[in-house]
């Protein structure tokens, strides 16, 4: 199988910083990888790279084998590849709906001065959409008021509307409690086997990595430390050293139930 997101000799500095370091990166479609590193190790300027927002100093990234270097953001996002930030960029102002209605909207390029934004696109999608993310008994709620989670969860969901082939989630569950972030992550896992849709995400709680990745990039200082099986990098003693930290411990041999003391930073 040919990849679908791949990188070759990626290289950035930001001053005397080496925030990428001679990245040879690939990833087939179905994959589910979840990437993990200290902060400040390079892992959202390697999105930024991936997705057009930045360029790298030197070396290629390739897109369904498609060179994409030097492509705008946007032409990447028509080509399949989606982001979503840290932060979640839903429309405050508007309803949970609205959201979803605007995002289709911008979608197939259907808004009209002369109609109401609901009667613009299908209201069968925006149900699916709605259904898919569990957000339809909230669909009139301001999205601005929805708790954190939830956010994400929509947030999500805008960036899926756009039908991406690889979406890529910076952080999804970060700023959600620890009692909602296995339901969101089940909730997110669940719509991207719907569609189909490979995915990378970083992810710092390390449970949830054992749980829903199939495998596992490590990032330090710019390059990736260890690549392959989540067992085998979340075993690394140099990725428990110098990734998870000292104070890490698991309550059973197996890794699916690796605990982490103290949250990485
Ligand atoms: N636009 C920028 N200009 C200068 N330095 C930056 C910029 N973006 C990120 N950095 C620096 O690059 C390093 C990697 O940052 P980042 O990719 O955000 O790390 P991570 O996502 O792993 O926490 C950090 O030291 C950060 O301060
Ligand atoms: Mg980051």
């Amino acid at each position: 199988m040919s990849d679908l997101l791949k990188t070759t000799n990626l290289n950035l500095s930001f001053g005397s910083i080496v925030v990428a370091d001679n990245i040879d990166f690939s990833l087939k479609e179905g994959e589910r990888l979840a990437v993990i590193g200290q902060n400040g190790a390079g892992k959202t300027t390697f999105i930024n790279i991936c997705t057009g927002l930045i360029r790298p100093d030197s070396g290629n990234i390739y897109f369904a084998d498609e060179d994409i270097t030097k492509k705008s953001a946007r032409a990447i996002v028509k080509m399949g590849m989606v982001r979503s930030f840290q932060l979640p960029q839903v429309y405050s102002e508007h309803t949970v709906r609205e959201c979803i209605e605007l995002s289709l909207a911008a979608r197939d390029n259907k808004t009209s001065l002369f109609k109401s934004l609901s009667s613009c696109v299908d209201q069968k999608e925006v149900y699916e959409v709605l259904t898919s993310i569990q957000l339809l008994d909230r669909s009139d709620v301001l999205a601005g008021s929805l708790p954190e989670g939830h956010k994400k969860l929509l947030d999500i969901a805008m960036a899926l509307v756009l039908r991406p082939r690889l979406l890529i989630m910076d952080e999804p569950t970060s700023g959600v409690s620890s009692q909602e972030k296995h339901e969101i992550m089940r909730i997110l896992m669940g719509v991207l086997d719907k569609y189909k849709v490979t995915s990378i995400f970083v992810e710092h709680d390390i449970d949830i990595v054992s749980q829903y990745a199939t495998r596992v990039a490590a990032w330090i200082s710019g390059a990736i430390a260890a690549d392959g099986a989540p067992d085998m990098v979340l075993n690394d003693p140099v990725i428990q050293e110098q990734v998870l930290g000292q104070s890490f411990s698991r309550t059973e041999p197996n890794m699916n139930t690796v605990k982490l003391v103290k949250g990485v930073s």
